[in-house]
């Protein structure tokens, strides 16, 4: 079954995908629609798709976006905004730091500030290279979905076995995996990335997999305001949920759209999520590229949608 695509807001659609400035589409999306918002906005960094902006007014254009998402956010929803940082004459400004009260303002609930350590990028000569971004997590209310077990990663030893006490002889650790923790080595998408395209800033498709898998369930809604050549979109169709997006630039939107079409034909290639990052130490270990299939969404699972008339009232949770 092919995908429904729509350049505006439509219930039925699998992906949406509009050309323009987010805050055109954000309103038209229905409160409480969407289990996931996961983004990078621009940085203020005055690359070819921004012109830089006082860190003031950073703000307050950042603010209404984020408003907007929070309103169109499910009661059992996430928000993931990736940020690095902001360079001003030499000296940095974390934007995660300088964003979080916003997220705070709105209400919403810090779950994990995510580590997402890369091995390459500029060679600072005054300061030490910088080779993490972050990734801030927050939910709407304490009762929220996360699929540990869809994320889970390879046990070190994943063999061992108690060797003493009322367990002795049982494995000591989970048969399914570890918990990937709030450190995530994935490579940044550079020239020999197999990803790349022209955007000079791109999401490698799995480090949103593991978000989307993590976060939402089949036939959800997963929205990105700053979607450039669509990774967000790609991440979430893989694995049969929908997904919204905007961007500003037509050339993105253009390669977006490509970019799609090739999953929808099962030849888009990517790097596995399985994948350890090079060691050339064991260089046996490498997973070649893989070529990634999208469909529709099964139709049988509806997104979530909130019904206005009932006001949503969160559970009480434990920790
Ligand atoms: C950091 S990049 C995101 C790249 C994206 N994660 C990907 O994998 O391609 C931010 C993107 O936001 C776009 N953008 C900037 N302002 C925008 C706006 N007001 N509405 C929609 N898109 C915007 C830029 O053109 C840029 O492509």
């Amino acid at each position: 079954m092919s995908l429904l695509v729509s350049s505006r807001f439509d219930r039925e659609a699998d992906l949406v995908l509009f050309e323009g400035d987010c805050l055109r589409l954000l309103p038209d999306i229905p409160d409480g629609s969407v289990r996931l918002v996961v983004t990078s906005p621009p940085y203020n960094l005055g690359k070819s798709y921004e012109s830089k902006l006082e860190l003031d007014e950073y703000i307050v254009q950042q603010r209404a976006v984020i408003e907007q998402c929070v309103r169109v956010l499910h009661p059992q929803g996430s928000i993931c905004w990736q940020v690095g940082n902001y360079v001003d004459n030499g000296e940095i400004v974390p934007l995660d730091i300088v964003l979080y009260p916003i997220f705070a303002s709105l209400g919403l609930h810090l779950r994990n500030r995510i580590v997402w350590h890369f091995g390459h990028g500029l060679h600072a000569s005054r300061r030490f290279s910088g080779r993490y971004e972050v990734i801030l997590w927050f939910t709407k209310s304490d009762d929220y979905v996360f699929n540990l077990d869809a994320v889970r990663v390879p046990q070190k030893y994943p063999s061992k076995k108690y060797f003493k006490g009322s367990k002795r002889g049982q494995l000591s650790c989970n048969p399914l995996g570890k918990n990937p923790s709030d450190v995530w080595e994935i490579p940044n998408v550079k020239a020999n990335h197999v990803e790349k395209t022209i955007h000079p800033c791109q999401f490698p498709i799995e480090l949103i997999e593991r978000l989307v898998l993590a976060m939402t369930n089949e036939g959800d809604w997963v929205l990105d305001p700053f979607l450039g050549v669509g990774t967000t979109a790609i991440a979430a169709l893989a694995h049969s949920r929908r997904a919204i997006g905007a961007e500003i630039m037509p050339e993105y939107v253009r390669l977006a759209r490509e970019r799609v079409r090739q999953a929808e034909e099962g030849k888009l290639r990517v790097r596995p999520m399985e994948r350890p990052v090079y060691d050339p130490a064991a260089p046996h270990q490498n997973l070649p590229p893989q070529t990634l299939s999208i469909g529709a969404a099964p139709r049988a699972v509806q997104p979530t949608l909130l019904d206005a008339s009932t006001p949503y009232t969160p559970p009480e949770v434990g920790e």
